[in-house]
This record gives structure tokens, sequence and C-alpha cells, in this order.
């Protein structure tokens, strides 16, 4: 069962939909914390499934480096074999991508490369493009420019505002998690039955 540790800063929809799927046995993985830079309401999805929880703070003009090596240390605690960045709004520090990558991975709501960044929803919005889309990537030491692992269009609507544009996004988000955690389960135990 591939071990994971999911990262957030917000109310976490993207994760619940993950552990839910990971209960069903949809994804053949185990959530074995969640992990956050805030009190994030998201966490109570991990509480509800007894699942472990901690919050490493960014404190203003704290030296980010530092910060880092303290989160990946708190990650590394529960001896994860990937680690999933799913609306943790915060730009992991290189020492943190080189502990993990490359299985550490990031949902985008966005068609990589279009609209990198921590507003991918409202800058395509805003940019009254007629599709977006949703990706799933590597995590590199650039701003959403890593491999990209999965990725599918997602079309805007008449009528759209960013918020029904985003929850739109998010549940192709979920769907190309679940695939790419599948598919390296699946990997991972092919290679441990040779
Ligand atoms: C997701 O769209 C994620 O890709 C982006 O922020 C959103 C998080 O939503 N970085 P939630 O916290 O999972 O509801």
């Amino acid at each position: 069962m591939v071990r994971v540790v999911v990262l957030i800063s917000g109310s976490g929809s993207n994760l619940r939909a993950f552990l839910d799927s990971c209960a069903s046995g949809d994804i053949p993985a185990e959530v074995v914390a969640v992990g956050a830079d805030v009190d994030a309401a998201g966490l109570d999805h991990a509480r509800h499934y007894g699942i472990p929880t901690f919050i490493e703070p960014l404190e203003r003009g704290a030296a980010r480096d530092a910060w880092g090596e303290r989160l990946a240390d708190r990650v590394a605690e529960f001896e994860p074999d990937l680690v999933i960045l799913s609306g943790f709004m915060r730009l992991v520090p290189a020492g943190f991508v080189h502990r993990f990558a490359p299985m550490l991975l990031n949902t985008h709501p966005a068609f990589l490369p279009e609209f990198p960044g921590a507003h991918a929803v409202r800058d395509a919005f805003e940019a009254g493009v007629a599709e977006t889309g949703a990706s799933v990537i590597v995590v590199d030491d650039g701003v959403d420019t890593g491999p990209i692992l999965a990725q599918r269009r997602v079309p805007v609507r008449d009528g759209d505002t960013e918020e029904t544009l985003h929850d739109r996004i998010k549940v192709v988000e979920r769907e190309l998690l679940a695939e790419v955690v599948r598919d390296i389960a699946n990997r991972e135990s092919a290679i441990e039955e040779n």
C-alpha cells in the first residue's frame, strides 16, 4: 500500500475526495498524515478519518529554507512513499523538493504550462479563454514547471463564475490525481512482486 502524506492550506475538498477514494479502495493508497502551513479547515477531513495532522507555520519574515527543513522533517516522520501538495499555497523550498522529488506531486487548476501560479483559475477566467484545464505534475524547483504526469482540458461555460469554473476544474483534478496515484501504486506493487 502506497503511504501518502498530503499537504494543504485551505478547505481541503480535493483532500477529502482523495481520502474518501482511499477509504473505499478506489485508490490503493493510505494517507498516513495530513499537514498544513496554517490551521486549515481541511485538517478536519483528516480528523474525520482519525489520520494524524500537523501544522508547520511559516512565520512572517522567517527564513524559508529553515521552514522547509522543518516541514520536511515533519513529513519524513511518517515515512511516506509519496507526498502530495493539494491546495498547499506555499512554494516549497528547493531543500524540500530535493528531499522528496520525484515522489512529490502537485495538482494545479490549469492546463500547464498555461496559467501557472497561485491564481490560475482567476487568470484563466479573466483571460476569457474558452477552455482551461487541470494538471498533475512532479514538483521541481520552479513554479508549476515540473514534469506533467496527467492533464485534461476543462471548458469554460457561459454564465460561469470563477467559483463555478474552479469547482468544475477540481472534479477533474481529483480524477487525474486518482489516476496518477493508482498508476504509481500499480507500478510499485509490480516492482515488489518481481
Ligand atoms: C485546488 O484547485 C488546487 O489545485 C489549488 O487550490 C485548490 C484547493 O482546493 N492549488 P481545496 O482546498 O482542495 O478545496
